[in-house]
Order: structure tokens, then C-alpha cells, then sequence
């Protein structure tokens, strides 16, 4: 069985920097490639981990990695041509090669790899700091071995898996918590309630320290952007709710990571004790 030694991520974003920093931090040698300098430039100063090897060129990667983690733009085109040349270029013949997309399925994700077997989804939450559960998604020809090393590289990193043998789209977490966000876009964008006060009527009943819009936030208006164009059906609700996301994301109004979403950061509204009176 392929024991993990040596990660390799690519995609230096804000779930690829979070799953560096806990491959690092689980004791495994990690290596980071992003076709952006400034995305590595970012994740760098955001992270200050002088272990991690970052790459802006590929063939910098060593090719012996164990396991490759592909968390790059959720766009099946660029996840697909990404998964094609890091299944070429990766020599180990047990390497895992798997993909934190959100929505897209892998046994679609690995249409043009050669080794099929060792691939799988492998989804962290955001932040993954907090979320604890990873859902590892396999497809009809994944090798049998490859939940195994998955599970134990994630108990490792001090996370908890979660394996689903049928592929699903939204795996389980999302597809619940994608109806509780798209529910509460429709009553913002009808005017029924203010993003806010939606917040505060969900934070109040489930006693948790974040609601709907906080956690669109967190995950980036533009990630939550692509799911809704991919996930929802295309009815003139749905195309109110993703008007109503452009005018947010076209002020670059991402969430948490460019400091002003649907609230504001580093002291968004909802954290303040008055929020919930
Ligand atoms: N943001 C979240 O909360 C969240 C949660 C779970 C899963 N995901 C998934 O994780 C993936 C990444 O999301 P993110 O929020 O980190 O996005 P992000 O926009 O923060 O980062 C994506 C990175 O990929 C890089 N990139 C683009 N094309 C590339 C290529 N060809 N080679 C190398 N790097 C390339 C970009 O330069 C960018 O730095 C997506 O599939 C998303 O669905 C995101």
C-alpha cells in the first residue's frame, strides 16, 4: 500500500493553501504548485510556513510524489487538462491522485486519465481549520487501496474521513447545507428578509456561531457563484439569485478573502455578542 510521504497540491488558493498548511503540520513533505504568482505569493504570506516547497513552474514538482491533491478553479475544462498532465507527469505506480472539487463527479473529473484506479474526489470544507469531516468520493474503477491510504493521511492530518462509495453530486454535508443556502438566497433576493436578518433567525434557533450568508462568505461569493451555475436548475428564481450574486462579485465583494462580502472583514458583524439580541 502507498504509505503517504510526499503531498503535492495543486492550486494555491484558499482550500489548496488550508490543505498545505495541514499536510505540513501532520509532518508530511509538501510541495505547491499555482500557474499564479501571486497566488503563491499570497499563499506564502498568509501561511509563513517555511517547509512547504512552492512551485510556479511544473516540472519543479518532484515527480516521485505519493499523493496529489488537485484544488484548482471549479471549472471541469481546467480540472480535467490539470488531471490529465499530473497523471503523466507523477511516476510512483501507487500515487493517489484525487480533486477537492465541490460538485463536479470524479468518475467525469478522470475522463482523460490514463490511470483511472488511483483517482477519487477528496473534498475538504471550508474553513478546514474548523470543518472537520473529508469526504473521499469514489467512482466504479477506483482501486480498492485508495480509501484506505485517503483514510489514514486524513486521520493523520488530525481530520475526520468520510467515505462514499456512490458518487453523489454535493457529497453528503453539501447537498443538505446547498438547499439551506439556495433557500435562503430566494427569501433575500424576494425581499422577504435581509441577508442579515436571515443570519440571525438561523443563528438563534440552531445555536450555531455562523448562518447562511456568513458561510457564503467564508467560502468565497465567486466558489459559491460557479455551484449555483452548476447545481441549480435554471428556473427565473435561480436567475434572479445568481443577478443578485453579481453585484457583489463584480465589486470583487468575494466573502472573507478580499475583506468585504455580505459583511465585513476581519470583524464581520455576525461575531459581535449584540448580533443575536
Ligand atoms: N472555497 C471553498 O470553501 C471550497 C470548499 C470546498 C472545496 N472547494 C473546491 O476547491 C477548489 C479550489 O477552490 P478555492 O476556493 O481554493 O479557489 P481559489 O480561487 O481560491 O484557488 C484556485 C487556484 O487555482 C489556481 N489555478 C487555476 N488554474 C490552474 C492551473 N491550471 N494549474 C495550477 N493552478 C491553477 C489559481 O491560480 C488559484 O490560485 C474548487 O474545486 C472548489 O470547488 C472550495
Amino acid at each position: 500500500m502507498n504509505i503517504v510521504k510526499k503531498v503535492a497540491i495543486i492550486g494555491a488558493g484558499n482550500l489548496g493553501s488550508q490543505i498545505a498548511a495541514l499536510s505540513c503540520k501532520g509532518g508530511f513533505c509538501v510541495e505547491v504548485f499555482d500557474v499564479s504568482e501571486s497566488a503563491i505569493e499570497k499563499s506564502k504570506k498568509a501561511l509563513q510556513i517555511s517547509s512547504i516547497k512552492y512551485c510556479s513552474k511544473r516540472d519543479e514538482l518532484s515527480k516521485d510524489c505519493d499523493l496529489i491533491i488537485e484544488t484548482v478553479f471549479e471549472n471541469m475544462r481546467v480540472k480535467r487538462n490539470v488531471l490529465s498532465w499530473v497523471d503523466k507527469y507523477f511516476t510512483n505506480s501507487n500515487v493517489v491522485i484525487c480533486s477537492n472539487s465541490s460538485e463536479f463527479l470524479p468518475s467525469s473529473l478522470c475522463k482523460k486519465m490514463q490511470r483511472k484506479n488511483r483517482f477519487c474526489s477528496y473534498h475538504f470544507h471550508s474553513p478546514s481549520t474548523h470543518a472537520d469531516i473529508v469526504d473521499i468520493m469514489l467512482h466504479k474503477k477506483t482501486d480498492s487501496d485508495v480509501p484506505e491510504v485517503l483514510t489514514q493521511f486524513t486521520k493523520n492530518i488530525g481530520l475526520v474521513p468520510f467515505v462514499i462509495k456512490k458518487e453523489h453530486k454535493g457529497y453528503v454535508f453539501n447537498t443538505i447545507f446547498n438547499e439551506v443556502i439556495a433557500q435562503s438566497i430566494s427569501l433575500a433576493v424576494q425581499g422577504i428578509a435581509k441577508p442579515e436578518e436571515i443570519d440571525r433567525c438561523w443563528m438563534v434557533n440552531t445555536k450555531m456561531s455562523i448562518g447562511p450568508f456568513g458561510m457564503i462568505d467564508l467560502v468565497g461569493l465567486d466558489t459559491v457563484e460557479d455551484i449555483m451555475y452548476n447545481l441549480l436548475p435554471k428556473k427565473p428564481l435561480n436567475v434572479f439569485a445568481i443577478r443578485y450574486f453579481k453585484k457583489y462579485t463584480k465589486q470583487n465583494y468575494l466573502g472573507k478573502k478580499t475583506g468585504q462580502g455580505f459583511y465585513t472583514y476581519p470583524d464581520p458583524k455576525f461575531e459581535t455578542k449584540s448580533f443575536l439580541e
